[in-house]
């Protein structure tokens, strides 16, 4: 997949005037990647006001860098080479280190390449929707193996290699599988507790494919669950529902927690959610927005989200429902699409 870097870097100059700098150095790999295409852990690219940039990698990415559309520069000291003064430095980007070594004339700024990543185009939810595609398939696949006896680790272990069998990149992240009490913990490591019967297992996952993330979160019973698990899960549910209905172009970020958390608060729970509703996934798995009860800020059109309540019982046992969507005019489009009736296994 080819994107039209040059238009993203023009989309960018035109904000810098408001941000009243001439220039922006970029020096997040994945912002720069937005930018330019190149794909590395070591470049930067000063994007200018006028619309001209330039790029400078070290000398493992300039071949690659040397093929794109954006005249580059080998250097050692990447930002070094490219700054100018009055250019603005992205903050969450450049270590104290190299801000004492190169700040000087520079202007630290907040995110200005996040946001306008945020908003995707379609060859982006292409991929987004491939992802998604990928971590369904080997959901489905990996489901009738899971059985009393196998570790958490084994279990992730299955979904790893199923999706990278069916084309992922690698999975977006470490796959979280939390098998009984350890689902009290939204962000269990896998062990080699190993699942049984009366469990209700969660698991957290999601393909990466050509750079894009997908995540999905789904909790199963192995056996026929006890009242309570049946009764905690029709709740994250009701709330999963409720959020994902709030995903609307113009929706305050805080609104959209709130529609979820509220029906979690209702039955006497709210003690037991204790993260945001979600966020924008992309380049990255966690990305601008994000969805929580200090958010600000509304959604725009075509911007890919999760939204995954949980409820988290210490000592006992929790559940989360989690999904990656689109906002859309006329209604969030859907792209993890496995079953959230609960599952008994
Ligand atoms: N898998 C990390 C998350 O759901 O945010
Ligand atoms: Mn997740
Ligand atoms: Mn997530």
């Amino acid at each position: 997949m080819t994107f039209d870097y040059a238009a993203r870097r023009e989309r960018l100059a035109r904000l810098l005037p408001a941000h009243e700098v001439h220039a922006l150095l970029v020096t997040s790999p994945v912002n720069v990647r937005y930018l330019t295409g190149l794909a590395s852990s070591n470049a930067a690219v000063l994007v200018r006001a006028d619309g001209t940039a330039l790029l400078a990698t070290d000398n493992r990415y300039i071949g690659a860098a040397r093929e794109l559309d954006v005249p580059s520069v080998e250097a050692a000291d990447v930002a070094g080479r490219l700054k100018e003064p009055g250019a603005g430095i992205e903050a969450a980007s450049m270590s104290v280190a190299a801000y004492h070594r190169l700040g000087e004339g520079l202007v630290p700024l907040g995110p200005v390449v996040e946001l306008l990543r945020a908003v995707k185009d379609e060859g982006e939810l292409e991929l987004i929707r491939t992802a998604c595609e990928i971590t369904d398939r080997a959901f489905a696949d990996v489901a009738p193996k899971i059985a009393p006896g196998m570790t958490e680790r084994e279990l992730a272990g299955l979904l790893d290699r199923r999706m990278t069998e069916l084309g992922a990149d690698k999975p977006a992240f470490d796959t979280i599988v939390a098998a009984g009490e350890n689902g009290a913990v939204p962000h269990h490591a896998p062990t080699a507790r190993e699942l049984r019967a009366g469990d209700l297992v969660t698991m957290d996952f999601g393909a990466r494919y050509q750079g894009y993330h997908a995540d999905m979160t789904r909790t199963v019973s192995l056996g026929p669950p006890a009242a309570w698990q049946r009764e905690v899960y029709e709740l994250v549910a009701a709330a999963q529902r409720a959020g994902r209905h709030a995903l609307a172009p113009g929706a305050s970020a805080g609104e959209v927690d709130a529609a979820a958390r509220s029906v979690i608060e209702d039955a006497g729970h709210g003690t037991h959610f204790r993260h945001g509703l979600g966020h924008g996934v992309g380049l990255e798995i966690h990305e601008e927005p994000f969805l929580g009860p200090s958010r600000t800020g509304r959604l725009e059109d075509r911007v890919p989200i999760t939204v995954e309540p949980g409820v988290y019982l210490p000592g006992r046992g929790g559940v989360r429902i989690e999904d990656t969507l689109v906002t859309r005019e006329g209604g969030p489009e859907l792209f993890t699409k496995t079953t959230k009736e609960l599952l008994v296994l």
